[in-house]
Order: C-alpha cells, then sequence, then structure tokens
C-alpha cells in the first residue's frame, strides 16, 4: 500500500468530511448522551456499507471485514461527546454550537468526522485489508468513569481479539499536516480528589467562639504544595492543583465549612496512592490541630496514556512516509493532561498520537477546553489518510 494514494484519495475527500464535521459542531452532545451524534455516525458507516454494532447506549463500532482473510484485528478510536461549555469565536459563527452551553472545545466532531473519512478511505478499498477494522466511535471521554472503560467493561473488543488499537487527538501547538508523539508515557493519569474543612461558624468580630474553617483552608492549600517538591522524587512529574474553593457568604460573617475540589496528576499509582495519603494526612492534621473537622473523597480517574513501543513507532513510520521526517515530532516530555484511551491500554497494545490542527489564521491555536478553541480543517487531509494506512502496519 502507497500510503501517498491515501492522502490523495483524502484529499478528494476533505469537503464532505468538513460538512460532517460542521454539521457535528453545530449539534453538540454532552458525555452519555451523545444519541443524535450516534445516529448520524450510524448512517454514515451504513452507506459506506459498513456494518455497526452498539455495545454501549451511546457511540457504536464500525465493523469492516477486510477482502484477505487474516487473523488481524486494528481497531482505530475516536471520541463523539461534546464539553459543558458556552461557545465563543468569530471563526466558528458559520457552524456555532445550536445547543446552548454544550459546545465542542476539545475538538472531538473533528474525530468524528476524521475517522468517518478513514473508514470512507478504507471501505473504498477494502479488498487489499488483511483481516478486520474496528472504528470505535466512543462516547464520553470527557466525564468519568470514561466510555474508554466501559466499552472494555463489556468484553466487545475483548471477544473481537483486537490486536492494536491506535487514537488520535487534535493539536493546536502544531500545523496541519504534522503529528506528534511519543514512545511510552504520553499523558498522566487524572485522580480528583474533594476536601471539606468543617470549622464553627460565628461573627467575623468572635474569632475566638468560631473555628475559622477559611483559616484552615489557606493552611491546606499552602501545606498541600509541598507535596510535589518535598515527597516526589524530582525526577518523576507529579502536579497537585486546587481548582475550586467554595466558602463563605459575607465579609462579616465566619463560615462553618469550606469545600474544595483539586486534580492530582502523575504517571503511576503508586505516586497518586502517596499524594492522596499526604493530602488527606494534611487535612487531618490542619482539622486537629484547630479543633475542626473533615471529609475526604479521592476518586481515581483515567490511568495514564502509556504508548506500546511498536505500535508508536508504526505511527512513526507511516507518517513519516505520508508527510516528512521534518513534520514528525517526538516529544520530549509527557504532558499533564488525561485521556481515557489509556483504558484500552491496559488490554491491548496501542499508541495515540497528536494531529497538528493549529494555525493562527483559521483561530486554531486556542488550548483544549477554551471557549474559543477551534480545528484547521486541513488536519483531515493528514488525519484521515494517516489513521487508514496503520491499518497495513505490522502487528510488531
Ligand atoms: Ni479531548
Amino acid at each position: 500500500m502507497e500510503f501517498s494514494k491515501l492522502k490523495q484519495r483524502a484529499k478528494t475527500y476533505l469537503d464532505d468530511i468538513i460538512a460532517m464535521r460542521r454539521h457535528l459542531h453545530r449539534k453538540p452532545e454532552l458525555s452519555y448522551q451523545e444519541h443524535k451524534t450516534t445516529s448520524f455516525i450510524v448512517e454514515e458507516l451504513e452507506e459506506l456499507g459498513i456494518n455497526v454494532d452498539r455495545p454501549l447506549q451511546t457511540g457504536c463500532v464500525g465493523v469492516l471485514e477486510g477482502g484477505i482473510e487474516a487473523d488481524k484485528v486494528v481497531a482505530l478510536r475516536a471520541d463523539i461527546d461534546a464539553l459543558p461549555i458556552t461557545e465563543e469565536g468569530k471563526h466558528k459563527e458559520p457552524f456555532i454550537s445550536e445547543n446552548s452551553g454544550v459546545a465542542h472545545c476539545c475538538g472531538h466532531d473533528a474525530h468524528t468526522a476524521n475517522m468517518l473519512g478513514t473508514a470512507r478511505l478504507l471501505s473504498e478499498i477494502r479488498d487489499q485489508i488483511e483481516g478486520t477494522v474496528l472504528f470505535i466511535f466512543q462516547p464520553g471521554e470527557e466525564k468519568l468513569p470514561g466510555g474508554g472503560r466501559l466499552l472494555c467493561e463489556t468484553g466487545y473488543l475483548q471477544k473481537k481479539g483486537v490486536d492494536v488499537i491506535y487514537g488520535l487527538h487534535s493539536y493546536p501547538d502544531l500545523e496541519p499536516g504534522q503529528i506528534a508523539l511519543r514512545k511510552g508515557a504520553l499523558m498522566a493519569r487524572p485522580d480528583e480528589f474533594r476536601v471539606e474543612l468543617i470549622g464553627k461558624g460565628g461573627h467575623a468580630a468572635s474569632p475566638h467562639e468560631a473555628i475559622d474553617p477559611i483559616v484552615m483552608a489557606s493552611q491546606f492549600v499552602n501545606q498541600i504544595q509541598t507535596i510535589v517538591s518535598r515527597n516526589v522524587n524530582p525526577t518523576e512529574p507529579a502536579v497537585v492543583t486546587v481548582g475550586k474553593i467554595d466558602g463563605g457568604s459575607a465579609h462579616n460573617v465566619i463560615p462553618a465549612k469550606v469545600d474544595m475540589l483539586g486534580t492530582v496528576r502523575t504517571f503511576g499509582k503508586e505516586i497518586a496512592d502517596m499524594i492522596r495519603d499526604r493530602i488527606e494526612a494534611t487535612a487531618k492534621g490542619v482539622a486537629e490541630a484547630t479543633g475542626g473537622a473533615y471529609t475526604f473523597d479521592f476518586d481515581y480517574g483515567y490511568p495514564a496514556v502509556i504508548n506500546t513501543e511498536w505500535a508508536a513507532e508504526n505511527v512513526k513510520d507511516a507518517a513519516t512516509e505520508l508527510l516528512g521526517n521534518g513534520n514528525v515530532k517526538l516529544l520530549e516530555e509527557p504532558i499533564m493532561a488525561g485521556e481515557d484511551f489509556a483504558f484500552y491500554q491496559q488490554e491491548f497494545p496501542g499508541a495515540f498520537f497528536f494531529l497538528g490542527s493549529g494555525r493562527e489564521e483559521t483561530g486554531s491555536t486556542y488550548s483544549w477546553h477554551h471557549p474559543q478553541y477551534n480545528i484547521d480543517e486541513d488536519c483531515f487531509i493528514t488525519g484521515a489518510a494517516l489513521m487508514a494506512s496503520l491499518v497495513f502496519k505490522p502487528l510488531s
């Protein structure tokens, strides 16, 4: 298979892929509620003569049997859900979200349209495909427990005998025609915590008769910022962030409690567990020292995205052939954002990579989850062709 032919073919579909992306962009749906999105995908797949399975309530899997009989199953994954964000941005005016307060500000509309482009490319050359290709349109990437986890728990992919899985994410830091990846650790495990510091409410002028949870919270937030600097090996990436503090009602009232939400980013469960224990110990220590109390909850999020060496090598090889050496960037460091693609990698070999989608002229250099997040639609030529070419790479 000459990959340059796939790219030429993808170019001729570009307008159709853009039309699909804009349709999905106009009609975003939140995690696990992607009913209309799923109907749209199913219709497109069926039009291509691809069978569709529905192992979950939303999302679906297209099953393309290749013309060459073989015991080989390659899975390609796209995520389909949108975010609870009010969209902004003049570049997106022609296709801005029609669903108020919901928007595709993480590019999952683009991932879905791109995958439909890949499905079309491969369906036209199915005679040349060995074994089976699965097109996974996954719901709920943005929300725990993660659609990837739910799909793995159904046993569907295991039953299909998946040999390898590939996935991509739009990436504003590179231009269309470029990709970035990394062997081994690519993205962090995002865990979440909630701490409630409970004091005793009272008049702001009589602090001696109250237990002030705002002072407790100040101590707590400062203290947990020493966990990474004092308890984690300096060569190991880790982040502790308090993202929300909620407490108090007026300038002259000491509130009864302060509620906090935060996230922990690491690359291993052992470190995540250590940080979890330190956060709880800090909450307990502050509560004991002040005569207050605390509650603590910790939710394990997604595991870290760790790319299988040979699968990442396949992406690198295919991309180098398609795009040229200078357009394949090997990241020196992993990034601290999370991705539920990690669940598939717990079960199967796999690689995840970043598809360049940013260009100033098209307002597509905003970061993920920014209300103006946009993608440069030229990225579909590379994205559709690269995903298709991975089907022809070896399984080792
Ligand atoms: Ni995303």
